[in-house]
């Protein structure tokens, strides 16, 4: 009896001790979720007081339809701008306004319209072309020394059709192209750039062909952001051979200044056709064949790697970005948050506030412009700090979409003084 009765106190107590521990907040749903909004927001905004122009009224399980307002019910709350609670006169508990926020992000996710704008082709702009050569060859070569500036649409200067190709600019590719090759094949043993590159050494002439095969596709791969392919390869190694042969049956003392050494040189030819290779100016995207208006499709996962890769870091995918997307593991969404994660956290993705956001939000005019004399405080440490407050929001979720206005705590939105 008397066990019994301490058996029953456990599976009474024990439990509720429990859920204690964990702060339990109901799970939301649709009903759940119309209930919030009649209680704490409709005596405003409805169909008969419009307040704000928005009216919360009604049915709101029709997630499809109520998108646009929806979204800025989310980005009400996660700002944590709603007024008190009528009822209790209180802000939202945190646990119960994550649970909304997430039920209300997770339905606008699930029923989010596929994307249906087609890839086009999209050149590496100046930025990106620069970091492509330093992970290529850890070669750092100023960019703007080589390229002209890019146009750009409406601020972006990563925009397919912002980036257009002109004979002047063809050749540009070819020159930079040339001076690139010189200062990587010129480079000695033993230096950084040269173990990008020569990733093997041939000790006599048997093993050049074995050797300039594995060169080639090891620059390759890297170089059109997808692992090269036997023919990849074969072309190149005519070219290759043909420039090799070249030298070979030149005599010593004809051969030009740089065109001495018959493997190098043959390589120097093969990286030059790499370098002006469309496969590696263009983020190419396939689409599939027999596409009708407006239908929609996966991208590739070596797509998905670059698109992933140049938004948030503007360089193409590192191996093992690469080595997941070939596997075709990229997409299992476990791997693509760790991956995206990994990425956030490796300083290269400064690129994305840089880049990204400094022209979406225009960050970049934040080194010319002052504020209204009415902001006497205004001064450099400032115009530092607000630069690197909008940068810091990389590293929080959601990466960007709150970026310009707040902080990530929901109760404490920032105001910037401008
Ligand atoms: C006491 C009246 C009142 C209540 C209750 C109220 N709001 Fe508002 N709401 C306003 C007013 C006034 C504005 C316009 C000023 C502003 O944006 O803060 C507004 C603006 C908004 C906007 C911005 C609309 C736009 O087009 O940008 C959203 C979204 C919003 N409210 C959502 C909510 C949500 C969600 C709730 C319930 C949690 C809520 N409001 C409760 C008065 C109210």
């Amino acid at each position: 009896m008397k066990n019994a009765f301490f058996v029953a106190i456990a599976f009474t107590v024990v439990p509720s001790l429990l859920l204690i521990a964990a702060r339990p907040v109901a799970p939301q749903s649709a009903a759940t979720i119309k209930a919030f909004l009649d209680s704490d927001c409709v005596s405003c905004h409805n169909k008969e007081s419009w307040v704000a122009n928005l009216s919360l009224e009604g049915e709101f399980t029709q997630i499809g339809q109520n998108r646009e307002v929806l979204e800025k019910v989310v980005r009400k709350l996660k700002s944590g701008q709603e007024p008190k609670t009528s009822i209790t006169g209180v802000k939202l508990e945190p646990a119960r306004r994550r649970e909304i926020v997430a039920w209300l992000e997770g339905e606008l996710d699930r029923n989010a319209p596929a994307y249906t704008s087609p890839p086009g082709l999209h050149r590496l702009n100046r930025t990106e072309y620069g970091n492509a050569i330093k992970d290529l060859f850890d070669l750092d070569m100023d960019p703007t020394t080589l390229l002209p500036t890019d146009d750009s649409t409406r601020g972006f200067d990563n925009i397919a059709g912002a980036l257009g190709m002109s004979p002047e600019l063809a050749a540009t590719y070819v020159k930079a192209a040339a001076t690139i090759n010189h200062n990587v094949v010129t480079s000695g043993a033993g230096t950084a750039i040269g173990k990008k590159l020569w990733v093997c050494r041939p000790t006599s002439a048997t093993e050049e062909t074995t050797c300039a095969r594995r060169i080639i596709a090891n620059i390759v791969t890297h170089a059109y952001r997808r692992p090269a392919s036997m023919d990849d390869v074969n072309a190149l190694m005519e070219i290759y051979q043909s420039r090799r042969r070249d030298v070979v049956n030149t005599p010593y003392y004809f051969r030009p200044p740089g065109a001495f050494e018959p493997f190098h040189t043959g390589i120097e030819a093969a990286l030059r056709e790499i370098l002006t290779d469309r496969n590696f100016l263009y983020r190419r995207e396939v689409e599939p064949p027999n596409l009708t208006a407006g239908q929609t499709y996966r991208i590739s996962e070596l797509e998905l790697a670059s698109r992933l890769s140049y938004f948030l870091c503007s360089r193409g995918p590192d191996d093992a970005l690469l080595d997941l997307a070939a596997r075709g593991q990229l997409r299992d969404p476990v791997v693509l948050e760790r991956e995206t994660r990994r990425m956030l956290a490796d300083p290269r993705a400064e690129a994305l506030s840089k880049n990204f956001a400094g022209q979406w939000l225009n960050l970049r005019s934040l080194e010319r412009v002052a504020p209204l004399p009415s902001y006497p405080d205004f001064d450099e440490p400032l115009r530092a700090a607000m630069r690197r407050e909008t940068g810091c929001c990389r590293q929080q979720q959601p990466i960007l979409v709150h970026c310009g206005r707040y902080r990530e705590e929901p109760d404490v939105p920032v105001q910037f003084p401008i």
